[in-house]
């Protein structure tokens, strides 16, 4: 045990800690007007720390037009009045830790909203003005400057420019936005963004925040060096260069800003942690993930890798590998608030393109629920005996599949919006949860809910749930129960079954272990006390669709 690191209430606490995302509009309304807010959490510490999580992380709960569902950041350093004040804040972060549970909040540095008091001021200054330099303005092309700066697309597509109109009436400069018109992009290369972000994170810190999640954090420094503006139509990783001098993501320069950042959490006793979310190439992950920068980078990989035990098996060795070379801890992710739920994705065939399919075929979708639970519960399992963190979404411990049928008009993506021919929306995973049976919203709130709950959602809801021994609720808690006790130093080994390929099976080093069935007939348990299953035993064996813990 010497090079145990782990230790609960040290610095470490986050290499292996369960952090179970909140999304504050969609978790629980104490007010009664649709939207969740900060009371409403309270009131649920004592389901959260039931359930037996480590730390939340909320998604922003800033002031925000809510373009973007609140990555539309008004202010950084207030709460939005829709969802609470700072006295609110306050008081959940004590609730938490009055129970165990750590805080980690988002930060959006790549972009504000266009409410933002600096981004009101660089509308209303002139061209060339210091207020205009903290974002990126562009003079348009063409006689008039009617046409726009450069062909780059938006993530959200379809322009990444929109023209503003000048304070005297007329049509003026171009703003550049890699997400909806809404999100105007900071320029980094300007100091005073840099320090605004370090007054923000100390802001945080010292109200008791345990650790940050930093959105699109490999983008925030471009290539706009001498006139030079980005064309960019893809935002296909595949496209994306892998040397450090990508004209948009994860630029060489973006590291001198995490090593900024890294002193300022290392102000805080236990340092503050930080985890980045870095769509960028795997060997380009290490940098952010290392102790001088954020300390951790998530690993998106097992969101690609299906129901494929070859897939999965790869997924898990490359990344665990990578972390142990790189002295940080990995993260497993299942679903989150950008992702169509795993219990769907599951019951969906493997090869379903979901960005380009399942827009446009929501309504007709095939999805086999039984399946997509079963693979779900079995999936989760497992990640949760390697070792590293794990990311659970909130909903997923009631096994939620995503609400495929909303109606277009209560749509709520910018997404949906803005690329009309895929229809792709990211809101039936941000449905308000289903607390209770009956009432308005199910127990969400006494007063409705922003995104519509589907009928079906009754039957997952706690009250359901909450004692029921076979439901996943139940099966999250006991899991999670186990896990806790569990825990050790962060290595593994996997147990090869020569003649079966179709089993992923790994031992952690206190004798923990874990052994899922890919395939379709049942297989022997190896021997050791059994610990949980996510699905009965068939005839003393594990069936499909299965994993089993033992010791
Ligand atoms: C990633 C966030 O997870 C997503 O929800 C958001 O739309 C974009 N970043 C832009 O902030």
């Amino acid at each position: 045990m010497s090079e145990f690191t782990f230790l609960k209430g040290s610095e470490d606490w986050w290499r292996q800690a369960v952090v179970y995302q909140i999304y504050p509009r969609s978790f629980a309304d104490a007010n009664g007007d649709g939207i969740g807010d900060l009371k409403g959490i309270i009131s649920r510490v004592p389901y959260l720390k039931q359930l037996g999580i480590d730390a939340v992380w909320l998604s922003p709960f800033y002031p925000s037009a809510l373009a973007d569902g609140g990555y539309d950041v008004d202010d950084y350093r207030n709460v939005d009045p829709k969802i609470g004040t700072l006295e609110d804040f306050d008081q959940m972060i004590d609730a938490l830790h009055a129970v165990g549970i750590r805080v980690i909040v988002d930060i959006v540095p790549n972009h504000s909203g266009d409410g933002h008091v600096w981004f009101q001021e660089a509308l209303r200054s002139p061209k060339g003005s210091p207020a205009r330099d903290r974002y990126i303005f562009r003079d348009g092309k063409g006689q008039n400057g009617e046409i726009r700066p450069s062909e780059l697309s938006s993530h959200f597509g379809p322009t990444a420019w929109t023209r503003i109109t000048e304070p005297d009436g007329t049509p003026g400069q171009w703003y550049m936005h890699l997400f909806a018109s809404e999100q105007p992009d900071f320029n980094w290369d300007n100091p005073e963004v840099r320090e605004d972000f370090l007054k923000t994170l100390r802001f945080w810190s010292d109200r008791g925040v345990d650790g940050y999640r930093v959105d699109v954090a490999h983008a925030l420094v471009k290539n706009l060096k001498d006139g030079h503006l980005p064309e960019r139509q893809s935002y296909d990783l595949s496209v994306m260069k892998n040397d450090g001098t990508d004209d948009l993501f994860d630029r060489d320069e973006v590291h001198e800003i995490y090593k900024s950042w890294r002193k300022v959490f290392n102000e805080y006793q236990p340092a503050r942690m930080a985890v980045a979310e870095a769509w960028v190439h795997a060997h380009r992950r290490p940098p952010y993930a290392s102790t001088d920068e954020l300390g951790q980078s998530f690993n998106f990989d097992m969101l690609g890798a299906g129901w494929d035990v070859t897939k999965v098996r790869d997924v898990v060795k490359v990344n665990l590998k990578a972390a142990a070379d790189n002295g940080t801890s990995t993260t497993w992710v299942l679903s989150n608030h950008d992702v169509i739920r795993h219990a769907t994705r599951f019951g969906m065939p493997d090869d379903t393109d979901f960005f380009r399919w399942y827009g446009k075929n929501r309504f007709n979708a095939k999805v086999d629920e039984a399946q997509g639970l079963a693979r779900a519960k079995a999936m989760t399992l497992a990640l949760l005996a390697l070792p590293g963190s794990t990311y659970l979404y909130q909903g997923e411990e009631l096994g939620l599949q995503e609400h495929l049928t909303i109606p277009a008009e209560q749509m709520q993506d910018p997404q949906f919006f803005r690329n009309p021919e895929f229809g792709f929306s990211r809101d039936g995973c941000r449905v308000p949860l289903p607390w209770s049976r009956s009432g308005s919203s199910l127990g969400f709130g006494p007063g409705g809910s922003h995104l519509p709950q589907p009928a079906w959602y009754v039957d997952y809801s706690v009250e359901a749930q909450d004692g029921a021994a076979a439901s996943t609720l139940e099966f999250y808690r006991k899991a999670l129960g186990i896990r806790a006790g569990l825990v050790c130093e962060e290595t593994w080994s996997e147990v090869k079954h020569l003649f079966n390929r179709q089993v992923f099976h790994f031992k952690r080093p206190n004798g923990w272990q874990s052994i899922t069935n890919f395939g379709s007939k049942p297989v022997k348990l190896p021997k050791g006390e059994l610990l949980i299953t996510s699905q009965p035993l068939v005839d003393g064996r594990l069936g499909a669709n299965a994993t089993a813990w033992l010791k």
